[in-house]
C-alpha cells in the first residue's frame, strides 16, 4: 500500500465512519482489507483503492465493515449492568410510576450481547417492571451484526463469555453446537441500522443510553458532537453508560458522571434521583471543559 493510497483509506474512513486511524496503522488497514480485495478477485489494496475511486459504493460498504471492531460478550464488564438492577432500574421506575414505560437505547450494539444482557435485566427485575412498557432499540453502524443479532444465535464460545449458567438455560435453546436465545427476550429488542456520525434524533427520547466502546475509535471533536446530540435525547434524570475505557470528563459539559457508579452518566441539567433504601444515584458538580462543546 502506498502513503497515498493509506491517508486516500484514512480520510475516507474518517468521513464514512468516524474510525480515527493515526498514522500508524498500515498493518491493521492490510490486515482487514487484503482478504477483502482477495475475496473482490484484485490483486490488492491499490486496486481496491482504484475501484473505490471509480465509485463502487457496494465495496466501500465492505470497506467500512471491515474495518469496524465487533468484539463484544454478554454482561461485558459486569459492572454497568449491576448499576443497571440496582441503582438505575429502582430509581427510574420510582421516577416513571405514572407513565409505566423505560425507553432504552443501545448505540453500538454489535451482534447483541449487549441489548440481550439488557433485556435479561429486564426480565430478571420481575415483578418490578410488570405491566410496564419496555423498549430497547438496538442500533449499529455495520448491517451484518445486525444481521446476526437479529437471529440471536450464538456459538458454545460466545455463550461462555460472561453470561451466567443460569441465564444460559434459562433464556437459550441448545441446537447442536449453537444457542438460540428464546423469542421472549429476541422480542424486547427492537434493531435499527444507524450511523452515530448522522442524525438519530428521529429515535425520541430515551431514559437510558448504553453508548459503550465505540467512541475509543473515533477523535474528540466527533465524540463531543455525539455527546452533545445524544444529551438532547436524554429525559433530564436519564442515564448514560458508557464504556471502561471511556469518559465525558475534558470532552464534553452536556454530561456530569455519577459518583459511586462508574461508567454512568447523566445529563448536566439533571435533578438528583433518590430511591431512599435501595440506591442513590446523585451526579456529582459538572466539570469545567476548557471550551464548551
Ligand atoms: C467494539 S463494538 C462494541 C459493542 C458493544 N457496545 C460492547 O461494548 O460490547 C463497536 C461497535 O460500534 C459499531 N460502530 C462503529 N462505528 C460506528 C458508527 N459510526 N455508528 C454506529 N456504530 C458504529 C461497530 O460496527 C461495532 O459493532
Amino acid at each position: 500500500m502506498t502513503p497515498q493510497d493509506y491517508e486516500y483509506l484514512r480520510k475516507f474512513l474518517k468521513e464514512r465512519s468516524g474510525l480515527d486511524l493515526s498514522a500508524d496503522k498500515q498493518y491493521l488497514v492490510e490486515s482487514r482489507l487484503v482478504p477483502l480485495a482477495r475475496k473482490a478477485n484484485l490483486a490488492g489494496i491499490p486496486e481496491l483503492v482504484q475501484k473505490m475511486k471509480s465509485g463502487a459504493e457496494a465495496l466501500t460498504v465492505e470497506v467500512v465493515e471491515a474495518m469496524t471492531t465487533n468484539e463484544t460478550f454478554f454482561f461485558r464488564d459486569k459492572i454497568p449492568f449491576d448499576h443497571l438492577k440496582e441503582a438505575v432500574l429502582p430509581a427510574l421506575v420510582q421516577a416513571r410510576a405514572a407513565r409505566r414505560s423505560l425507553r432504552i437505547w443501545c448505540a453500538a450494539s454489535s451482534t447483541g450481547q449487549e441489548p440481550y444482557s439488557i433485556a435479561m435485566c429486564l426480565k430478571e427485575a420481575g415483578p418490578m417492571l410488570a405491566g410496564w412498557r419496555t423498549e430497547i432499540v438496538a442500533t449499529d453502524l455495520s448491517q451484518e451484526v445486525l444481521e446476526k443479532s437479529k437471529a440471536g444465535i450464538y456459538s458454545q464460545f460466545e455463550v461462555q463469555r460472561g453470561l451466567p449458567i443460569q441465564m444460559l438455560v434459562k433464556y437459550f435453546t441448545q441446537n447442536g453446537e449453537l444457542w438460540q436465545l428464546k423469542s421472549e427476550i429476541r422480542g424486547m429488542v427492537q434493531h435499527r441500522q444507524l450511523n452515530l456520525l448522522q442524525d438519530f434524533s428521529h429515535l425520541g427520547t430515551f431514559d437510558i443510553v448504553f453508548c459503550r466502546n465505540v467512541l475509543i475509535y473515533f477523535d474528540q471533536d466527533t465524540t463531543a458532537n455525539i455527546f452533545g446530540r445524544m444529551a438532547r435525547m436524554l429525559e433530564p434524570d436519564g442515564v448514560l453508560a458508557l464504556g471502561a475505557a471511556e469518559s465525558v470528563v475534558g470532552i464534553t459539559n452536556a454530561f456530569k458522571p455519577y459518583p459511586d457508579r462508574r461508567g454512568l452518566y447523566c445529563p448536566s441539567a439533571a435533578p438528583a434521583i433518590v430511591r431512599p433504601g435501595i440506591a442513590t444515584l446523585v451526579p456529582s458538580a459538572p466539570r469545567s471543559v476548557a471550551s464548551a462543546r
